[in-house]
């Protein structure tokens, strides 16, 4: 029954002993180990330009550190976090740390046949914070059930079986989910969904997910990539390894775990989440490059690139969103190779209306889903022509490819909706554990997607 305490650097324990104090002194990290008479302590040091983020990431890298010694409990001494990240409101600081601590200790073992699922359980000792531990939990919680869509392999989760195991997810809770299958989306004219889905095996899907925590507050649409896998179709992609090509349904991942969030904290909003769902591959029926397609508004795209796949899907959703007057709508999705050129890992790209990308922004930078606001250059827009249909899915430029992307998207965007797109190819996976990340899928939009919906419906 391995135990140990978490203390603040300024305990007794620490500044009473000369050589203890001098030790933990000298450590680089913000937090060490130390062993006094048979008891392990983590102590933890005042942070220097203390923010949520360095919490999240100083109670992942604990938990991670503690679960692999194999830790089974560890116990925060009263105080101490308020200590450590004094300029920080006090509750936050607790809701970051026990959010870190348990996404830092997410492990996705479904297919290690000997690994067991080992983690350190967090207490606090502070009545008065069980509430802000407990909304760390949740927010975790969602942000996992993320991780664990978009580790999930291709072949288990599908445009078949997604559908599925949403409904179970959100079985018995406040929400209406109504899964459109290929019928209804011959019905609904999802054209770009059916033309992409022609190669696949499976057949698509489009899920909506309705939660009304408060009917009198404008709707919202969450709209999220769902490609289970994006082999590029005829335009097939190259490269030594695409197995991570599992995670292009990262968007959708996003909505999903957003979704979870917003209805696990009850939140005062009213939203519908849109998940068009789809394999991109070849094969003798798949849409060819040069094809064209017809949407439901009456638009027509040249294919030019098959693997341009996500902006075909994405605007069958913009226009479903548009039926249902949503006020607001969120896309979400990895959709360019661009946008990790722009911004690389630790960020996505946030487009479209520039007062709401700023509030959006706002809302990253505190929760950790960051992102930053780029421009829909409106130069660029033209290099969409087509020389036979409306527009082209690719653009004609060879610079710039998350903007056209977005000009694309702009495109479909109902009249009356205030619109944002979040490109997050960058922040699907990370290649290393650190802080709250562990190797692999990140969850990354679920707290962004939920966080925002909250602030703009207040
Ligand atoms: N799913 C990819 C984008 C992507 C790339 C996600 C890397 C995650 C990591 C998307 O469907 C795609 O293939 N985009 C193309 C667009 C191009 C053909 C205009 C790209 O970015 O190369
Ligand atoms: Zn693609
Ligand atoms: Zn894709």
């Amino acid at each position: 029954m391995a135990e140990v305490k978490i203390i603040f650097a300024n305990d007794e324990l620490i500044s009473g002993n000369e050589a203890r104090k001098n030790f933990v002194a000298q450590q680089k990290a913000g937090h060490c180990s130390v062993l006094i008479e048979d008891m392990h302590y983590i102590v933890i040091k005042e942070a220097e330009k203390a923010n949520l983020e360095k919490v999240r990431s100083t109670a992942g890298d604990i938990a991670r550190d503690l679960a692999a010694q194999k830790v089974d409990k560890a116990t925060v001494q009263e105080g101490v976090l308020g200590k450590a990240f004094v300029s920080l409101d006090n509750e936050e600081v607790y809701t970051a740390f026990a959010e870190g601590w348990e996404l830092g200790s997410y492990q996705f073992l479904s297919y290690k046949s000997e690994a067991e699922r080992f983690n350190t359980e967090l207490r606090v000792d502070e009545s008065n914070l069980q509430a802000a531990v407990q909304s760390g939990k949740i927010r975790a919680a969602a942000t996992a059930f993320s991780r664990d869509l978009m580790n999930e392999l291709s072949d288990v989760l599908n445009p078949e079986t997604y559908p599925e195991v949403l409904k179970k997810k959100f079985e018995g809770k406040a929400v209406e989910i109504t899964v459109h299958g290929k019928e209804q989306l011959e019905e609904m004219e999802m054209n770009g969904l059916l033309a992409v889905n022609r190669g696949s095996k499976y057949r698509p899907s489009f899920v909506e997910i309705r939660y009304e925590g408060d009917a009198s507050k404008p709707l919202v649409a969450l709209v999220g990539k769902g490609v289970t896998f994006d082999t590029g179709g005829i335009s097939l992609k190259s490269g030594k390894d695409l197995s991570s090509m599992r995670m292009d349904m990262g968007g959708s991942a996003a909505v999903a775990g957003a979704m979870q969030l917003l209805v696990d904290s009850q939140a005062k909003v009213n939203v519908v989440a849109l998940i068009p769902m789809v394999e991109n591959t070849p094969d003798a029926h798949s849409v060819f490059p040069g094809e064209v397609i017809r949407y439901k508004n009456g638009k027509t795209v040249q294919v030019g690139n098959t693997d341009a796949e996500g902006r075909l899907i994405l605007a069958d959703a913009l226009i479903r969103a548009g039926e249902l007057n949503a006020e607001y709508i969120v896309d979400i999705a990895t959709l360019t190779g661009a946008i990790v050129n722009a911004l690389g890992s630790e960020i996505g790209g946030v487009f479209g209306d520039e007062e709401l990308s700023f509030v959006m922004k706002k809302v990253g930078d505190h929760n950790g889903d960051f992102v930053w606001p780029m421009p829909l250059v409106e130069a660029y827009d033209k290099s969409l022509a087509s020389d036979y249909a409306d527009m082209n899915n690719i653009s004609s430029l060879n610079f710039a490819g998350s903007i056209t992307a977005g000009l694309f998207l702009r495109r479909f965007v109902p009249e009356n909706s205030k619109w944002l797109h979040v490109d997050m190819a960058g922040m699907m996976s990370k290649s290393s554990a650190s802080g709250y990340y562990t190797k692999s899928a990140t969850g990354y939009g679920a707290r962004l997607l939920a966080d925002y919906t909250v602030e703009i419906s207040k």
